[in-house]
């Protein structure tokens, strides 16, 4: 349970984020009766608008939403937190009326909900009209930059005003339950433990496949890229979990100190292993799921001829410490592919010596972490088959763990519930540090001034496919392969 003295503030609160995340967390964690009695919300945005349509608008949405997760009576308890409050964020004065609405008694949460070139104008005028305390607590959404030096710029800004245990910069993929998993999977179980290096892991792949374009983003996505929308964050934190060593405690210090460590050793992708670790691809037109869509350069939106900006990123890096001197970590994540599909698959190395005849006792042990969809874990194993017949024949099996508690209530939260509340409860444990925005900035611009300096323009791939064939080949080329994804648990 949250502390019961807090308001939460979101600016940007009419924008995309709230109504499709925000705004349905916070009401199924009042659900859940996680919100605390007396938290209050402050919806602001730069239209007019009376608070009772403000009101009114968030009740429909979320009526359509969330379906059967809907109560009338959730949300006639939900609705009398919110005020909308008008404010330009250009104006100074405006932002009185916030003061206004704030109490000394309680702290602050101010949610930037905005694009983050907003982020340093609203710090300065909450801090001109005395909004921001000590007590005060700032969230940012993601890109916190375009490269290193921007994020500084963004860190310096909004570090003025609020100190680095106030800010929680988020990560929606930290929010993941399958994420959290992860801890418990690695640091809970020694069996898992202590098989987890280069002694017994052969190598990781980590896939995040999007069906989806750029979802009429075009012009802002043409200047970012996949690299910079997925890798820098999402993935690189996917990574770290997967591979950090164990922090001392379940705290955020300790946490953030062993993923910047992690960082920091990643090997780096440089103009001279550039051809042969990374693969940049960029959708053309194709077929998902029997219908037809079209290419990058014919999304709505598009403004150029031609475009260099990839959709599709494949990597092989590496970490360069003593538990993972040697392991491939294969990277992979892009735009319109096959399925919707986000995992990590563990494959062990070979048996030392093959003793049974059997081909499938070369088949490697697999331990498949699903983020979605079907959240849970498979673990592939190599059993006898049951059979007379045969003297001794073995077949693949899986165990499987699903993370849905039949017991429960028949859902996982999304990530936005979680993130939510731990930003209420004032634990930063799943938020990033700036040293860990910085090291993965610091690594990633090296892969792109690598593609800037060959001048790497990205090959084409058909929508629906799993990626221009060059990523079949960064792996294939030492005899792995891509874990093949069962279309038929990926709806
Ligand atoms: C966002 C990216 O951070 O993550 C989007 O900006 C992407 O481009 C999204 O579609 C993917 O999130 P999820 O949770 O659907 O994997």
């Amino acid at each position: 349970m949250s502390s019961s003295k807090i308001d939460l503030v979101i600016f940007g609160a009419r924008g995309d984020l709230s109504r499709r995340k925000l705004f349905p967390a916070l009401f199924q964690l009042d659900k859940a009766d996680l919100l605390g009695d007396s938290l209050r919300i402050a919806a602001v945005a730069r239209q007019e608008l009376d608070s009772e349509t403000f009101v009114e608008q968030i009740g429909d949405i979320l009526k359509t939403n969330l379906g059967d997760d809907w109560s009338d009576k959730v949300w006639s308890r939900f609705k009398k937190r919110i005020d909308y409050i008008r404010i330009e964020f250009s104006e100074k004065e405006q932002f009185n009326t916030l003061r206004d609405w704030s109490s000394d008694q309680r702290a602050l949460i101010f949610y930037m909900a905005t694009p983050p070139s907003m982020f340093g104008l609203i710090c300065q005028h909450l801090d001109e009209v005395g909004c921001i305390d000590n007590k005060a607590r700032v969230v940012l959404e993601k890109p916190i930059g375009h490269d290193l030096e921007s994020s500084k710029e963004v860190n310096d800004t909004v570090g003025q005003y609020f100190p680095e245990r106030n800010i929680y910069r988020i990560d929606h993929y930290l929010g993941k339950e399958t994420v959290q998993n992860l801890l418990a999977l690695r640091f809970a179980n020694r069996m898992i433990h202590s098989q987890w290096d280069n002694s017994c892991i052969d190598h990781v792949q980590i896939t995040a496949a999007e069906t989806v374009g750029i979802e009429g983003r075009w012009t802002y996505y043409d200047g970012v890229g996949q690299l910079r929308d997925m890798v820098q964050n999402h993935l690189l934190q996917l990574l770290c979990m997967v591979a950090m060593e164990p922090p001392s405690k379940v705290e955020a210090d300790e946490i953030r100190a062993e993923k910047v460590k992690l960082l920091r050793a990643m090997s780096p992708i440089n103009q001279k292993n550039v051809a042969d670790q990374a693969v940049r691809g960029q959708y053309a037109a194709g077929w998902i799921s029997g219908d037809p869509v079209v290419g990058y350069m014919e999304e709505e939106g598009s403004a150029a001829d031609s475009s260099n900006t990839e959709t599709f990123v494949a990597l092989k890096v590496f970490v360069d410490n003593w538990r993972w001197a040697g392991v491939p970590f294969y990277l992979r994540t892009g735009k319109r592919m096959k399925e919707k599909v986000t995992q990590i698959v563990i494959t062990y190395k070979d048996n030392p010596h093959a003793i049974f005849t059997d081909d499938n006792d070369e088949a490697n042990n697999r331990l498949v972490i699903r983020l979605q969809p079907n959240e849970g874990i498979q673990l592939e194993m190599v059993s006898k088959k049951q059979s007379m017949k045969e003297r001794l024949s073995l077949e693949k099996r899986t165990l499987n763990l699903d993370f849905l508690d039949p017991e429960g209530d028949g859902r996982i939260a999304d990530a936005y519930e979680r993130l939510l509340l731990e930003v209420l409860n004032g634990d930063q444990w799943l938020f990033v540090s700036r040293d860990e925005i910085e090291a993965s900035w610091r690594w990633c611009d090296d892969l792109l001034q690598a593609w800037e300096d060959k001048k790497v323009s990205p090959k084409p791939y058909s929508a629906g496919s799993w990626g221009p064939s060059k990523s079949e080949i960064l792996i294939e080329n030492e005899g792995r392969s891509w874990y093949q994804v069962e279309s038929d648990s990926s709806k």
